[in-house]
């Protein structure tokens, strides 16, 4: 069932509480890719979104319900990346502290973009159970918030602001929307926000391959691993929330695309030197779907280029 926290009311409230704080991502296209793919893609750049990625959007609407709601004096997240980086912006941008857990293996690159936004970093063992239990022992004691990365409602809530905003920007012209799916935060919020305003766009979501997340959708099989071993790092994670998997499983069965490493790899290469922006592989990955694995029918596509925070000397 769908949680009753989820809702286009709760969306509808959070684009109105966000927007005037996060940017309105434009939207960039490429003839030069359009032949390439066979059909027209619109690119919606949430690389250029503040902290580099689409993570943003929950974590704000996530800090203002901490502070509104809650009346706490801070949120926490356990995050190596994009998650912790957006929640310690949020925080600052609302005036509420913020504790980041970070595992020991993070790369320096993120912890000290954490830092900068004035984040306090707790290391700890790089495991999934340490993170979860840290962060869950810090947030007691501290009386903080905490902000799930992908199952959490306030995330999905939030991140609803770029369905509403692709429905405004493109809303006419396309005929599906390719993304791509980690814990499944914004998945299951473009699709149910989209799902419901607009039934007729096809939401797909884009896989690597060993997340097996067709069988978690068609048959509750969940993927054998704990991590994937992809160069998407935002898409590491192999489980999908609990929240979000209803969600997905009424708005996009039958809709997985799963991509391989070289097809991601050949993605990131085609966006850098054509549409000539630099996101992160993950990004890179919902493009695959569309390059490399088409459904015949669709031919006005939007494709989230969901972050851009990539090492300096990353090569693809
Ligand atoms: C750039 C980027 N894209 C996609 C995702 C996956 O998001 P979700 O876990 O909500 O599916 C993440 C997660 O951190 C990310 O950083």
């Amino acid at each position: 069932m769908i949680s009753p926290e989820i809702s286009l009311g709760e969306m509808r409230n959070a684009h109105q509480k966000t927007s005037n704080i996060l940017h309105k991502t434009p939207i960039l296209t490429s003839e030069n890719i359009d032949k390439i793919v066979g059909a027209h893609v619109f690119f919606k750049c949430e690389h250029l979104q503040k902290t580099g990625s689409f993570k943003a959007r929950g974590a704000l609407n996530s800090a203002i319900l901490a502070k509104e709601k809650f009346a706490a004096d801070g949120v926490i997240a356990h995050s190596s990346g994009n998650h912790g980086q957006a929640l310690a912006w949020a925080a600052r941008e609302i005036g509420l502290k913020c504790s980041l857990v970070v595992p020991k293996n993070a790369p320096a690159s993120k912890s000290a973009a954490m830092f900068e936004y004035g984040a306090d970093v707790v290391y700890c063992e790089p495991t999934a159970t340490a993170r979860e239990q840290t962060c869950q022992k810090l947030a007691k004691e501290l009386g903080f918030y905490n902000v799930e990365p992908f199952n959490c409602a306030s995330m999905i809530n939030g991140h609803a602001s770029l369905g509403f905003e692709i429905l405004d920007q493109i809303g006419d012209k396309i005929d599906s929307i390719f993304l791509s799916v980690g814990g499944g935060g914004m998945a299951s919020s473009i699709a149910f926000c989209i799902g419901n305003l607009r039934p007729d766009i096809n939401i797909y979501l884009v896989e690597p391959e060993q997340k097996k997340l067709n069988d978690l959708l068609s048959n509750d099989v969940i993927c054998p691993v704990d991590t994937l071993n992809t160069i998407a790092d935002g898409v590491r994670v192999a489980r999908i929330g609990s929240l979000c998997q209803p969600i997905l499983k009424q708005f996009c069965n039958h809709k997985v695309i799963s991509v391989s490493e070289n097809e991601i790899r050949e993605a990131v290469k085609l966006i850098w030197t054509r549409l000539k922006q630099r996101v992160e592989p993950t990004a890179a990955l919902a493009f695959a779907g569309i390059a490399f694995h088409r459904p015949a029918h669709v031919k006005n596509a939007a494709v989230i280029l969901c972050g851009g925070n990539v090492d300096i000397d990353f090569i693809p």
